[in-house]
């Protein structure tokens, strides 16, 4: 990647949906993910290999990923918090899966059951079994600047799960402020610390907008060097276990954050912004991107050439 471009991870179809009151049948989400792709995301999370009892609106990713239809370089993603969980996205033909450790013991428990060590342990089995089969793996660390249930969380401790997800082979690191507590200068300070332990190009940014500070946060870490952010079309998300979370933040905003900056995205705003109306109609929920709600007001149903 090029100096002057970013790369934008599409979480709203996992992350966003996830955390809707109502969940989407696999049609509606097939349809949101293949407008995503036509707007020019190239990397797209489409669903997540996890226990429908836990997360029931993340049933059915099983089919929504079989019936995407394949686009060059475009790669649609999963989240895969086991082994079943790999299984089950390489019965699809995923070529790209997530795996998610937290920073916060008691998030770790709340989330997936089980302590951070044993999640890492874990997670050594299936990236030994992805790799195998020649498949990628990105890792989040979640609760990066704080945790819903025990506030705040050491920056040693966060560093230490980044570097070990790095350390068994997860090609980039996301970093999430899975409450959206952050600051742009905990931001800063954290990339910084980071850094010394996993190399800046294998670092990405996830921020929730919860206290409105997540398009901040992510100018702080391009300062810092970060060229890879997750974000959800129209703000979608949340966490499940992650009580008074927001969404992430809004691709729309990243995307005129970033070309408004000079940098490029290969991303077609009101392309992005009509992908956003979609999913909105289809959830009966206004829009959560300011970017959108400006374009389309003015544009009136964005006639913008
Ligand atoms: P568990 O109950 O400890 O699992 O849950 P288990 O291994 O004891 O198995 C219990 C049952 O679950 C068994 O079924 C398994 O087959 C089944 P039974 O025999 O009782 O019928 N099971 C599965 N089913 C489908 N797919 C699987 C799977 N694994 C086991 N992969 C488990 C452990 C991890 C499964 C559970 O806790 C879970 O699914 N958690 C998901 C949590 C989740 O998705 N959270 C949201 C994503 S994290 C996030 O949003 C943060 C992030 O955005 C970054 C940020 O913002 O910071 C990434
Ligand atoms: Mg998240």
């Amino acid at each position: 990647m090029s100096m002057d471009s970013v790369r934008l991870v599409e979480v709203g179809a996992r992350d966003g949906l996830q955390n809707e009151a109502r969940s989407l049948p696999v049609e509606t989400r097939v349809l949101l993910l293949e407008r995503l792709a036509a707007a020019g995301l190239r990397t797209i999370e489409s669903g997540a290999f996890v226990s429908p009892r836990w997360v029931p609106q993340m049933a059915g990713s099983d089919e929504v990923l079989r019936r995407l239809t394949p686009r060059p370089g475009v790669t649609y993603t999963a989240l895969v918090p086991n082994l079943e969980g790999l299984e089950r996205a390489l019965a699809v033909g995923c070529r790209e899966v997530a795996v998610f450790a937290a920073a916060s013991e008691a998030f770790s428990q709340r989330n997936i059951n089980c302590s951070i060590a044993q999640s890492l342990e874990r997670f050594q089995s299936v990236l030994a079994r992805a790799r195998e089969a020649g498949v990628a793996v990105r890792g989040y660390v979640s609760c990066v600047m704080g945790c819903p249930f025990t506030g705040q969380v050491p920056t040693a401790r966060v560093v230490e799960v980044a570097r070990a997800l790095h350390e068994m082979g997860c090609y980039e690191i996301s970093l999430g402020d899975t409450i959206g507590t952050g600051t742009p200068g905990q931001t800063a300070r954290l990339i910084k610390a980071c850094v010394a332990e996993v190399p800046l190009t294998a670092l990405a940014a996830h921020f929730h907008d919860t206290y409105g500070m997540a398009v901040a946060n992510v100018h702080a870490a391009l300062e810092a060097g970060v060229r890879v952010f997750d974000s959800s079309v129209s703000g979608l998300g949340g966490c499940p276990y992650s009580p008074g979370a927001t969404g992430n933040v809004a691709s729309e905003e990243l995307v005129y954050l970033f070309h408004g900056l000079g940098l490029s995205t290969g991303i077609d705003l009101a392309r992005l912004i009509k992908a956003g109306a979609f999913v909105d109609q289809a959830l009966h929920r206004p829009t959560g991107s300011r970017v959108a709600k400006a374009l389309l007001h003015k544009h009136n149903q964005l006639e913008i050439p």
